[in-house]
Protein backbone atom coordinates (compact mmCIF):
# COMPACT_ATOMS: atom_id res chain seq x y z
CA UNK A 1 0.00 0.00 0.00
CA UNK A 2 1.71 3.41 -1.08
CA UNK A 3 0.52 6.49 1.02
CA UNK A 4 0.40 9.97 -0.34
CA UNK A 5 -0.12 12.96 2.11
CA UNK A 6 -0.68 16.33 0.33
CA UNK A 7 1.70 18.99 1.27
CA UNK A 8 0.76 21.87 0.06
CA UNK A 9 -0.17 24.93 1.70
CA UNK A 10 -3.52 25.82 0.35
CA UNK A 11 -5.07 22.12 1.09
CA UNK A 12 -3.45 22.57 4.90
CA UNK A 13 -5.41 25.95 4.52
CA UNK A 14 -8.33 24.97 3.56
CA UNK A 15 -7.85 21.97 5.66
CA UNK A 16 -8.20 24.31 8.51
CA UNK A 17 -11.02 25.81 8.08
CA UNK A 18 -12.81 22.76 7.57
CA UNK A 19 -11.46 21.89 11.25
CA UNK A 20 -12.58 25.13 12.90
CA UNK A 21 -16.30 23.65 14.25
CA UNK A 22 -18.05 26.85 13.29
CA UNK A 23 -17.61 26.62 10.05
CA UNK A 24 -21.23 25.93 8.21
CA UNK A 25 -22.31 23.48 6.26
CA UNK A 26 -22.03 25.37 2.87
CA UNK A 27 -18.89 26.63 3.44
CA UNK A 28 -17.64 23.05 4.54
CA UNK A 29 -19.34 21.34 1.71
CA UNK A 30 -17.54 24.27 -0.71
CA UNK A 31 -14.51 23.52 0.68
CA UNK A 32 -14.65 19.87 0.55
CA UNK A 33 -14.88 19.86 -3.11
CA UNK A 34 -12.05 22.24 -3.93
CA UNK A 35 -10.17 20.11 -1.55
CA UNK A 36 -11.04 17.02 -3.14
CA UNK A 37 -10.16 18.80 -6.91
CA UNK A 38 -7.06 19.27 -5.59
CA UNK A 39 -6.11 16.03 -3.91
CA UNK A 40 -7.41 14.25 -7.30
CA UNK A 41 -5.02 16.11 -8.92
CA UNK A 42 -2.74 14.30 -6.94
CA UNK A 43 -4.60 10.91 -7.10
CA UNK A 44 -5.09 10.53 -10.97
CA UNK A 45 -1.02 10.61 -10.98
CA UNK A 46 -1.24 6.91 -12.28
CA UNK A 47 -4.61 7.12 -14.12
CA UNK A 48 -4.08 5.61 -18.00
CA UNK A 49 -3.66 7.29 -20.58
CA UNK A 50 -2.89 6.87 -24.25
CA UNK A 51 -1.21 8.66 -27.10
CA UNK A 52 -3.64 10.43 -29.54
CA UNK A 53 -3.11 12.28 -32.32
CA UNK A 54 -4.55 15.84 -32.61
CA UNK A 55 -4.45 18.69 -35.22
CA UNK A 56 -3.81 22.20 -33.64
CA UNK A 57 -4.49 24.70 -35.77
CA UNK A 58 -0.43 25.43 -36.84
CA UNK A 59 0.20 21.64 -37.09
CA UNK A 60 -0.21 17.59 -35.54
CA UNK A 61 1.26 16.56 -33.04
CA UNK A 62 0.37 13.98 -30.46
CA UNK A 63 -1.61 14.54 -27.01
CA UNK A 64 -2.69 11.83 -24.53
CA UNK A 65 -6.40 10.42 -23.82
CA UNK A 66 -7.92 8.37 -20.90
CA UNK A 67 -7.50 4.52 -22.19
CA UNK A 68 -10.48 2.82 -21.92
CA UNK A 69 -11.87 1.17 -19.75
CA UNK A 70 -13.08 4.51 -17.97
CA UNK A 71 -12.04 4.93 -14.44
CA UNK A 72 -14.53 4.28 -11.91
CA UNK A 73 -15.13 6.75 -9.22
CA UNK A 74 -17.04 5.19 -5.92
CA UNK A 75 -18.48 7.81 -3.14
CA UNK A 76 -18.94 5.84 0.05
CA UNK A 77 -21.85 6.93 1.10
CA UNK A 78 -22.88 9.04 3.06
CA UNK A 79 -19.82 11.37 3.67
CA UNK A 80 -18.25 10.19 0.28
CA UNK A 81 -20.87 11.73 -1.71
CA UNK A 82 -19.72 15.19 -0.91
CA UNK A 83 -16.70 14.50 -2.10
CA UNK A 84 -17.98 13.42 -5.35
CA UNK A 85 -18.77 16.84 -7.43
CA UNK A 86 -14.89 17.62 -6.41
CA UNK A 87 -13.44 14.51 -8.18
CA UNK A 88 -15.45 14.20 -11.47
CA UNK A 89 -15.08 18.27 -12.00
CA UNK A 90 -11.33 17.22 -12.81
CA UNK A 91 -12.10 13.57 -14.17
CA UNK A 92 -15.87 14.59 -16.19
CA UNK A 93 -15.88 11.08 -18.50
CA UNK A 94 -15.34 8.69 -15.05
CA UNK A 95 -17.76 6.44 -14.43
CA UNK A 96 -19.25 6.56 -11.09
CA UNK A 97 -20.42 4.07 -8.53
CA UNK A 98 -22.03 3.77 -5.16
CA UNK A 99 -21.15 2.03 -2.40
CA UNK A 100 -22.99 1.91 1.08
CA UNK A 101 -21.47 0.31 4.24
CA UNK A 102 -22.65 0.18 7.16
CA UNK A 103 -21.24 -1.83 10.75
CA UNK A 104 -23.13 -4.60 12.04
CA UNK A 105 -23.79 -3.11 15.99
CA UNK A 106 -23.34 -7.44 16.87
CA UNK A 107 -20.77 -8.89 14.28
CA UNK A 108 -18.77 -5.15 14.34
CA UNK A 109 -18.02 -6.02 11.01
CA UNK A 110 -18.52 -3.81 8.43
CA UNK A 111 -21.27 -4.66 5.85
CA UNK A 112 -22.56 -3.43 2.42
CA UNK A 113 -26.30 -2.37 2.58
CA UNK A 114 -26.23 -0.36 -0.65
CA UNK A 115 -24.40 -1.32 -4.23
CA UNK A 116 -24.47 0.49 -7.40
CA UNK A 117 -20.96 -0.90 -9.63
CA UNK A 118 -20.87 -2.86 -12.54
CA UNK A 119 -20.54 -6.38 -11.80
CA UNK A 120 -16.96 -6.86 -13.90
CA UNK A 121 -14.25 -4.04 -13.06
CA UNK A 122 -11.70 -6.08 -14.87
CA UNK A 123 -9.51 -3.68 -16.04
CA UNK A 124 -10.52 -0.92 -13.98
CA UNK A 125 -8.87 1.91 -12.20
CA UNK A 126 -10.89 2.56 -9.04
CA UNK A 127 -11.45 5.73 -6.72
CA UNK A 128 -12.76 5.57 -3.72
CA UNK A 129 -13.78 8.62 -1.66
CA UNK A 130 -14.10 8.52 1.74
CA UNK A 131 -13.36 11.69 3.89
CA UNK A 132 -12.65 10.22 6.98
CA UNK A 133 -10.20 7.29 7.41
CA UNK A 134 -10.50 6.24 11.00
CA UNK A 135 -10.67 2.74 11.62
CA UNK A 136 -10.18 1.42 8.22
CA UNK A 137 -12.79 -0.80 8.98
CA UNK A 138 -15.14 0.43 6.24
CA UNK A 139 -12.67 1.47 3.82
CA UNK A 140 -11.05 -1.65 3.82
CA UNK A 141 -13.84 -3.75 3.37
CA UNK A 142 -14.84 -1.43 0.28
CA UNK A 143 -11.58 -1.69 -1.57
CA UNK A 144 -12.01 -5.74 -0.85
CA UNK A 145 -15.22 -5.35 -2.66
CA UNK A 146 -13.80 -3.75 -5.65
CA UNK A 147 -11.07 -6.50 -6.13
CA UNK A 148 -13.23 -9.09 -5.77
CA UNK A 149 -15.44 -7.88 -8.67
CA UNK A 150 -11.32 -7.91 -10.10
CA UNK A 151 -10.67 -4.02 -10.27
CA UNK A 152 -6.69 -3.52 -11.80
CA UNK A 153 -6.08 -1.20 -8.96
CA UNK A 154 -7.64 1.01 -6.33
CA UNK A 155 -6.35 4.85 -4.92
CA UNK A 156 -8.65 6.13 -1.73
CA UNK A 157 -9.01 9.64 -1.56
CA UNK A 158 -9.59 10.75 2.33
CA UNK A 159 -9.20 14.37 3.53
CA UNK A 160 -7.66 12.89 6.90
CA UNK A 161 -6.82 9.75 8.25
CA UNK A 162 -5.60 8.28 12.19
CA UNK A 163 -2.05 6.22 11.84
CA UNK A 164 -4.13 3.78 13.63
CA UNK A 165 -6.58 3.41 10.42
CA UNK A 166 -3.44 3.45 8.03
CA UNK A 167 -2.24 0.26 9.73
CA UNK A 168 -5.26 -1.61 9.72
CA UNK A 169 -5.77 -0.51 5.82
CA UNK A 170 -2.26 -1.85 4.85
CA UNK A 171 -2.70 -5.02 6.92
CA UNK A 172 -6.09 -5.61 5.29
CA UNK A 173 -5.16 -5.05 1.63
CA UNK A 174 -1.83 -6.89 1.55
CA UNK A 175 -1.30 -7.74 -1.75
CA UNK A 176 -3.03 -5.33 -3.27
CA UNK A 177 -2.36 -2.34 -5.63
CA UNK A 178 -3.84 0.12 -3.25
CA UNK A 179 -2.60 3.77 -2.92
CA UNK A 180 -4.27 6.15 -0.44
CA UNK A 181 -4.04 9.92 -0.77
CA UNK A 182 -4.68 12.38 2.32
CA UNK A 183 -4.97 15.95 2.91
CA UNK A 184 -3.40 15.78 6.61
CA UNK A 185 -2.28 12.03 8.81
CA UNK A 186 -3.74 13.31 12.31
CA UNK A 187 -2.51 12.08 15.51
CA UNK A 188 -5.02 9.44 16.62
CA UNK A 189 -8.35 8.31 17.43
CA UNK A 190 -10.02 8.65 20.07
CA UNK A 191 -12.00 6.56 22.54
CA UNK A 192 -14.82 7.48 20.46
CA UNK A 193 -13.48 5.68 17.37
CA UNK A 194 -13.11 10.09 16.20
CA UNK A 195 -9.54 11.34 14.67
CA UNK A 196 -7.64 13.79 16.57
CA UNK A 197 -7.30 16.89 16.39
CA UNK A 198 -9.78 15.88 13.01
CA UNK A 199 -13.01 17.75 12.16
CA UNK A 200 -15.75 16.42 14.04
CA UNK A 201 -18.19 13.83 12.38
CA UNK A 202 -17.83 14.71 8.81
CA UNK A 203 -21.34 13.37 7.16
CA UNK A 204 -22.65 15.66 10.11
CA UNK A 205 -21.18 18.68 9.19
CA UNK A 206 -21.56 18.30 5.46
CA UNK A 207 -25.56 17.14 5.49
CA UNK A 208 -26.33 18.44 9.57
CA UNK A 209 -27.58 15.30 11.89
CA UNK A 210 -29.74 13.64 9.57
N1 LIG B 1 -15.81 9.52 10.89
C1 LIG B 1 -15.95 10.87 10.98
O1 LIG B 1 -16.81 11.46 10.32
N2 LIG B 1 -15.13 11.55 11.80
C2 LIG B 1 -14.16 10.95 12.54
O2 LIG B 1 -13.42 11.62 13.26
C3 LIG B 1 -14.04 9.54 12.44
C4 LIG B 1 -14.88 8.85 11.62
Amino acid sequence: MRVHVADHPLITQKLSVLRDKSTPSPVFRQLTEELVTLLAYEATRGVRVEPVEIQTPVTTTTGLALSQPRPLVVPILRAGLGMLEGMVRLMPTAEVGFLGMVRNEETLEPTTYAERLPMDLSDRQCFVLDPMLATGGSLGAAIEFLFQRNAVDVTAICLLAAPEGLEALEKATEGRDVTIVLGALDERLNENGYIVPGLGDAGDRLYGTV
